[in-house]
């Protein structure tokens, strides 16, 4: 019984399979390389750096199973693998908190300015007048879009510190926290910050139209997917004021070339580091090693 990890598992993992018996090798391949290699594998085990769409399932005549160290499994085909009967798995929540916590750290960013504060101290200047205008989220308004497992950590974080929450999503929303469920037309244009927690989606939600029918000035917070935000869109409203600020974690193309995008003084970026933290890989290899071992041993 061979695994192929391909885009790395934490020591507790690790110490999880081997006492299972679980034989693997850790090593990252391009494309073509997988599909040579992968016959010699039962399982795979990707977390965001490897793709694995048809031609690997195909080519990957004794899988037995696919896995995903964290919550999206959009770079899988997990359709295709499913009609043949390869469980996909992965860890959901592992991650969340991770999430929530970069989320609120843009916010913070880009209410005090702390990227470019950063940058020009560093070029030895000190531009104490340019960044007077910081603002404080106490009181501001946060407009969440998707209520799942991230938005909601989000938005109990942003109450801890005085936010008001509105929130959209397209199921119905229970929660016992003091928020406001709106509609998507009401949520874009009272909002002073915008957070999206949605998957991924067939085309952006956000783009010229939305942006226009939102605050002036309003920040935007994409820790979701790439492709939710029209980036052309954005950096458009970013440089006619229409938005003040956007905190990015996730892009359309990854690593992102979109330079015009990110050098944009009023953007706080990451590249997509918010599931990275130490907690949340420690779990999601620990929760994604045992899921491992219940589907190939049970
Ligand atoms: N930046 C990162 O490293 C990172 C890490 C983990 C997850 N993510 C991304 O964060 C996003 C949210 O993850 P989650 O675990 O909270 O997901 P989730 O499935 O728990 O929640 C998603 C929510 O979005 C809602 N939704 C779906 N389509 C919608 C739409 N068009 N409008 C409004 N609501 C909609 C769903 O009903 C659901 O409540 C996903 O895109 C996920 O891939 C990013």
């Amino acid at each position: 019984m061979k695994l192929l990890i391909a885009d790395g598992l934490s020591p507790d993992g690790q110490k999880i399979l081997k006492e299972a018996g679980i034989d693997f090798d850790i090593q990252h391949y391009e494309l073509d390389e997988l599909i040579r290699v992968i016959p010699g594998y039962e399982g795979i085990l990707v977390r965001s750096a490897t793709n694995v769409p048809k031609e690997v399932i195909d080519a990957g005549k004794n899988l037995r199973l696919i896995a995903r160290g964290g919550a999206g499994i959009d770079n899988i085909d997990h359709k295709y693998a499913k009609s043949l009967g390869i469980p996909v798995l992965n860890t959901p929540a592992a991650n969340s908190h991770s999430v929530a916590e970069l989320v609120l750290a843009h916010l913070f960013a880009l209410a005090r300015f702390i990227p470019q504060a950063n940058i020009t101290m560093r070029e030895g200047k000190w531009e104490k007048k340019a960044y007077a205008k910081g603002i404080e989220l106490a009181g501001k308004t946060l407009g969440i879009i998707g209520f799942g497992k991230i938005g909601q950590i989000v938005t109990r974080l942003a109450i801890g510190i005085g936010m008001q929450v509105k929130v959209y999503d397209v199921i119905e929303v229970k929660t016992d926290l003091n928020i406001r469920i709106v509609s998507l037309e009401e949520l874009y244009q009272t909002s002073d910050f915008i957070s999206l927690h949605v998957p991924k989606q067939p085309q952006p939600l956000i783009g010229e139209k939305e942006l226009a029918m939102m605050k002036k000035g309003v920040y935007i917070i994409n820790c979701a997917r790439g492709n939710i935000v029209a980036e052309k869109a954005l950096l458009a409203a970013l440089n006619s004021g229409q938005v003040g600020g956007a905190g990015l974690d996730v892009y359309a193309e990854e690593p992102t070339t979109n330079f015009d995008l990110i050098r944009h003084p009023r953007v706080s970026c990451t590249p997509h580091t918010g599931a990275s933290t130490i907690e949340a890989q420690d779990r999601v290899g620990v929760e994604i090693a045992e899921k491992i071992v219940t589907t190939l041993k049970g």
